[in-house]
């Protein structure tokens, strides 16, 4: 995913350079080499023993060190860099940059480089929104520089406001997507995700634990890699992707309208909504009073199974299920690769710890067409997608 690019991870004095260090062990993940840089304030926080340790590379923290220089100075960090990612950015270093200071080894980089350059902000919310400190995030946007915008909650100092530097993984994402590769150009995914909602009358549905969150990393990876994506979406609480063609829907019925007319204009599809099977026979024009009875029963009727139908006329399209089960997992997931003619299914057993609909991770196995099968260990959703995406690469047609 970052295989073959340089990273300088640059880290600035404020109390989220803790997440600095996850952020670095995702970049290695990734394949990434990843050079950090300190300033004199960051080093309050966290030893730059810890970023040499999980970056494998000496840690550069002066402007003119001898020793550092010999081995990699800061203009040839700043030259072999696909991207400098300052993170956390305190209002000071963004400061700084925007009126072209370069005083420290960190901001001479950032000066002296023509990669890509990405700032996390972290900082108090006042000072986040004071005009001076809007005034040069701007200035910098309006010059071609990146930046990951904080998040709300509360903050080191007690306050309660946007400032928060995002989750880690947030950032690696948006860092993935300015220079991981784009090896989905020129491709169309279709990824459908949540739960649908089959109406009783106007106030009640029948509907499932869906969070939506496994469709949407997808849509958002794929989107990364480069691709098209049109993402159909059950009721969800999430944000639409941007640069990603989000539909709306709420019943099943809409659902398949939708997925069968994009679906010719697809090369993939991934099926991880959690369509409902059944809607009721008759939804109530009124809302459905109780009356005397003790129980009732509501009549329902067969939802048209949408992957089934698109594995009926598949073509070279690749197809891709889910199958989310509570036991007998291989068997069910097995008949369900082959009944619905697909080319991958994304099995998992739903009652594990760490799987399931609504948390951030999910452990998963894939099962192919050819009949293997793939046992993936406990990872995010956002992980499993791009273990995903690289499995269906291996299915398309090369160029
Ligand atoms: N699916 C679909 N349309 C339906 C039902 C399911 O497209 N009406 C898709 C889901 O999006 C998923 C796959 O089929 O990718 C498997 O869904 P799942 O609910 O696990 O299986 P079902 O085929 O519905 O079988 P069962 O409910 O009996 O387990």
């Amino acid at each position: 995913m970052l295989q073959g690019k340089c990273v300088v991870l640059g880290v600035t004095g404020g109390i989220a350079v803790y997440k600095a260090v996850e952020l670095l062990r995702l970049m290695i993940k990734a394949g990434a080499d990843v050079h950090v840089i300190m300033t004199r304030s960051a080093q309050e926080f966290v030893t730059p023993l810890t970023f040499q340790t999980l970056s494998g590379n000496p840690v550069h923290t002066e402007l003119f060190n001898l020793i550092q220089e010999q081995d990699i100075g800061h203009i040839s960090l700043a030259d072999s860099a696909d991207l400098v990612l300052i993170a956390p950015a305190t209002a000071n270093f963004v400061g700084k940059v925007a009126n072209g200071i370069a005083d420290d080894l960190l901001s001479t980089t950032v000066m002296a480089t023509k990669a890509k350059v990405l700032f996390v902000p972290a900082m108090n919310t006042n000072m986040w929104e004071n005009p001076l400190y809007r005034q040069n995030q701007k200035h910098l946007e309006e010059l071609g520089y990146h930046f990951v915008e904080p998040v709300y909650g509360e903050l080191a100092c007690g306050w309660q406001g946007q400032g928060k530097m995002p989750d880690p993984q947030v950032v690696f994402n948006s860092a993935h997507a300015l220079i991981g590769s784009k090896d989905f150009a020129g491709k169309t995914l279709l990824v459908t995700a949540g739960p649908t909602r089959e109406e009783i009358d106007p106030v009640r549905f029948l509907s499932n634990y869906s969070s939506g969150k496994m469709g949407f990393a997808i849509a958002r990876a794929s989107r990364d890699r480069g691709a098209r994506v049109i993402l159909v979406s059950g009721p969800v609480h999430l944000a639409d992707p941007k640069g990603v063609e989000t539909i709306h829907v709420t019943s099943a019925q809409e659902m398949y309208r939708e997925v069968t007319e994009k679906a010719s204009e697809a090369d993939v599809v991934i099926k991880a909504a959690a369509v409902a099977d059944f809607r009721p026979v008759e939804r109530g024009e009124q809302k459905t009073k109780k009356g005397d009875t003790e129980t009732m029963a509501i009549a329902l009727q067969r939802n048209p199974d949408i992957l089934a139908e698109l594995g009926k006329q598949k073509g070279s399209r690749v197809l891709v299920g889910f199958a989310a089960e509570t036991e007998k997992l291989l068997r069910h997931a097995r008949e369900k690769l082959q009944k619905k003619n697909l080319d991958i299914l994304v099995a998992n057993d739903v009652t594990q710890d760490g799987a399931g609909f609504d948390g951030e991770t999910n452990i998963v196995r894939f099962l192919t067409a050819d009949g293997q099968t793939e046992e993936l260990p406990l990872m995010t959703k956002d992980e499993v997608a791009e273990k995903l995406l690289d499995r269906i690469l291996t299915l398309l047609p090369k160029d």
